[in-house]
């Protein structure tokens, strides 16, 4: 058992009950994970009904395990698996995560990351600087002699989707519309949503089809020097990919494109502001502010779990899984293993531990990473050193969207 009342851990069956809901979880879900860590790093949660995993090493191992898989229905049928039907209601989010990367498993899988695998590797990215860095500038320009802001609107929820709409080449009036569709698609993934999440997700991701669609019929007529001129004109063993396939593959570049990285923006500010440390020394050259930005990635992670089903029957630290089980894998949490990271709990960017998990690892693993990191590595610096005195002006606020972790406000003054 544990002081905290939303958490009961039981050690010695290896159950847990989580109230993922209670804001006291997630608020400050490193707490509850350090406690895991203590007790029962691999645990049953009664309120998901499964497996999940927190240790560095058994995380580690899983994403890169050929044996799991992020799909399940390409080796086995609904009824072999005894798996329900799609429910009706959510048709359109199904038809566009059906051929979604992250839903994927080879050889579909491959053959559509290698498509637009090229535009995602760091030297295509890194010509991307000097733009992100005169967009953020912009920001600051707007809100710097009013000596407060809400960071969040102004700043964090801008930069992300601006540079990957630019990217696929969809014009950036269009930024707001594609923050609130992905909104609501993301709802889809939250623990416990409810019937109105579904139904918001499932039109947005309709509305957002039919948009990315009409975009395809202006891309096809007109080719641009823009991702989806080259998704649509790019052929991989004599095959390019299909209208659906296209769709997909725009929707999930554009959600996982901005959602996680406008929380990692507010989510590091946070943190390093409450860390005490000086920015001036964090951000004092690009190998320091390469180490700060890596640390707030362990240690305030955006997206904490991702999840896998088992392919083929095998046991993973002591627990047996049969084909179609699912596992759930807490990046967030193998982030704060004690056997990987001294005082996992502190902020430290000078520790030399290894790396962290919070992209992933193996053939999943994030292919925005690299566009990611360029944006922290500018932004963060950039507003610290644009901005001295900066300090938080009221509580931040967590928002009620577990597993992903991120704040509903960030007021900051200077
Ligand atoms: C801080 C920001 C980000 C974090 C923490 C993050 C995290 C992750 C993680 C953990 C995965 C692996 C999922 C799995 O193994 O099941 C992933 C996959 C993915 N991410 Fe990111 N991501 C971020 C930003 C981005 C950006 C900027 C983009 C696009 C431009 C992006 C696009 C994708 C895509 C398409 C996949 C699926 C890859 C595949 O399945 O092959 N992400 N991300």
């Amino acid at each position: 058992m544990t002081d905290r009342p939303f958490l009961s851990i039981n050690p010695a069956t290896r159950r847990v009950s989580l109230d993922a809901r209670d804001p006291a979880f997630y608020s400050d879900p490193n707490g509850t994970y350090a406690a895991l860590h203590a007790t029962c790093p691999t645990f049953y949660w009664e309120e998901q009904k499964a497996w999940f995993f927190t240790g560095y090493d058994h995380v580690n191992a899983l994403l890169r395990d050929r044996r799991f898989g992020r799909q399940i229905l390409h080796v086995a049928s609904r009824e072999e698996l005894g798996m329900a039907e799609p429910d009706a209601h959510t048709t359109h989010f199904d038809r566009a995560e059906l051929h979604s990367l992250l839903e994927l498993e080879p050889p579909e899988h491959t053959r559509l990351r290698t498509l637009v695998n090229r535009a995602f590797v760091s030297r295509s990215i890194e010509k991307m600087t000097p733009e992100i860095e005169i967009l953020t500038n912009q920001l600051i320009d707007r809100f710097e002699a009013k000596a407060e802001t809400e960071l969040l609107a102004s700043f964090a929820d801008i930069i992300p989707v601006t540079m990957i709409a630019r990217m696929i080449g969809i014009p950036e009036e269009m930024g707001p519309q594609l923050l609130k569709w992905s909104h609501d698609y993301v709802g889809m993934y939250m623990f416990k949503r409810t019937r109105a999440d579904e139904d918001a997700a499932d039109r947005s991701a309709k509305e957002f089809a039919e948009y990315v669609r009409q975009m395809i019929a202006e891309r096809r007529a007109t080719p641009q020097d823009d991702l989806l001129s080259h998704m649509i004109h790019t052929e991989h063993k004599g095959q390019y990919l299909t209208e659906d396939e296209l769709i997909s593959t725009a929707i999930v570049l554009l959600n996982a494109g901005h959602e996680a990285t406008v929380h990692q923006i507010g989510n590091s500010v946070r943190m390093i502001l409450e860390s005490g440390l000086d920015p001036a020394d964090l951000f004092h050259d690009a190998k320091a502010t390469e180490r700060t930005v890596e640390e707030t990635l362990r240690i305030c992670a955006p997206v904490h779990i991702f999840q896998r089903y088992c392919i083929e029957p095998c046991e993973i630290d002591g627990i047996s899984l049969k084909r179609g089980d699912k596992v759930s894998l807490i990046l967030a949490a193998a982030n704060l293993d004690p056997a990987k990271f001294t005082d996992p709990l502190v902020f430290k960017p000078a520790r030399e531990e290894g790396a962290n998990l919070s992209f992933g690892a193996g053939i999943h693993f994030c292919i925005g990473a690299p566009l990611a990191r360029l944006e922290l590595n500018i932004a963060l610096p950039l507003l610290f050193k644009r901005l001295p005195g900066l300090k938080i002006a009221a509580q931040p606020v967590v928002k009620d969207v577990y597993h992903f972790h991120g704040l509903e406000r960030l007021d900051l003054r200077w």
